[in-house]
């Protein structure tokens, strides 16, 4: 079968893609025959090295996945041969990863599609959705009537993020790089947009929401604390999610005097059932079509190289040539 791995860590260019043996089925996996994965920032850091897991060899890249179920293991009870699932979590702690044509799947990693759902639909949404619920309700403990300032409404992470704090009620105010991302940002349901290339943060703010924010969402990997203490209101709370090797300034006497929270977590360190709970919703939204997948771009697997190399420019270098989340169409 047609698969896209690596042999050693390092650029793009140490991406193969060719044939690979087919996987075994475990007693409570399934097999998927995968027709769409995305590529998320993580997928770059395991490629170069710069998150180093052990890897099998040949590790096969991504954490996203959706297809058509092909075959069931002796345990499992949750999914037939012929269901679509979309699968999150895999590629992760030296496990495999999800691009190719055939991957075995534990059935505790998959959830069903919606029926009015498109595959690479639930390929975008799958990890970056899940990070997105995970912080918004496990961490922050959102609610109706609240504000949040979403750091990055145009990303991945930040446009599920926008869509899911408006499902649950609450009013959003996003930063993104450019008019057309604002633009895009604005039909997602933001009621601000801030195109933080023209204009201040801090200055709009002072217009918009003079008494400052509930939840500040961090998206970026160089956290600033000094803006999101001065926008947020009183018992605020902050997320950060991105920026492993980022020793930013933290404004520790405006931060406890206004009795605010910080947060941090990383998805991959949820239990099954804690992502079930994230499932849940994020197929009854993408149902009700409240949670739409942000797909910038589309590449057949056989340009996965050139894929990571978008996702990585806009990750590292903030190259802002991406604008949403990037499919790879595998058949
Ligand atoms: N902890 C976790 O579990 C977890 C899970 C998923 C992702 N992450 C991390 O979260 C980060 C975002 O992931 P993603 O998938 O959303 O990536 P992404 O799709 O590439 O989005 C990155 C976002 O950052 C924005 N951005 C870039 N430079 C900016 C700047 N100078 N000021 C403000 N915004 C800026 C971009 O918006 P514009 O182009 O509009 O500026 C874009 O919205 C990555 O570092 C990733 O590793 C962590």
């Amino acid at each position: 079968m047609k698969a896209a791995y690596i042999l050693q860590t390092g650029d793009c260019d140490v991406i193969q893609v060719g044939e690979l043996a087919e996987p075994n089925c475990g007693p409570d996996e399934v097999i998927l025959r995968v027709h769409a994965t995305s590529i998320n920032p993580i997928d770059t850091y395991i490629r170069s090295g710069l998150v180093a897991f052990e890897l099998p060899q040949p590790y096969r890249l991504g954490c996203d996945a959706s297809g058509t179920i092909e075959q069931v293991g002796d345990n499992v009870t949750r999914f037939k041969i012929g269901d679509r699932v979309w699968c999150t979590n895999q590629g992760l702690l030296g496990a495999q990863g999800t691009t190719a044509e055939k991957i075995n799947v534990s059935q505790d990693w998959c959830f069903s599609i919606p029926d009015q759902c498109s595959f690479e639909d639930a390929a975008a949404n799958a990890l970056v959705g899940v990070t997105a619920h995970l912080g918004l309700f496990r961490e922050a403990k959102l609610c109706a009537g609240e504000t949040v300032l979403v750091i990055g409404g145009s990303g991945g992470v930040g446009s599920m993020v926008v869509q899911m704090a408006i499902a649950a009620g609450a009013k959003v105010i996003a930063t993104a790089g450019s008019d057309e991302k604002c633009e895009r940002v604005k039909t997602m349901g933001a009621e601000v947009v801030i195109n933080y290339q023209k204009e201040s943060i801090a200055d709009v703010f002072q217009k918009e929401a003079p008494e400052g924010v509930n939840l500040f969402w961090e998206t970026r990997r160089e956290p600033d604390f000094d803006l999101a203490v001065q926008l947020l209101a009183w018992k605020g709370r902050m997320i950060v999610m991105a920026g492993r090797d980022a020793r930013p300034v933290f404004p520790v006497g405006p931060f406890y005097v206004k009795e605010c929270t910080l947060s941090g977590f990383v998805m991959f360190k949820a239990t099954p059932d804690e992502m079930r709970i994230c499932a849940e919703d994020i197929n009854r939204w993408m149902a009700e079509g409240k949670l739409k997948a942000n797909i910038a771009e589309r590449f057949p697997i056989e340009r996965i190289a050139e894929a990571h190399r978008l996702q990585e420019n806009a990750t590292l270098t903030q190259s802002a040539d991406l604008g949403g989340k990037i499919i790879i169409q595998i058949q």
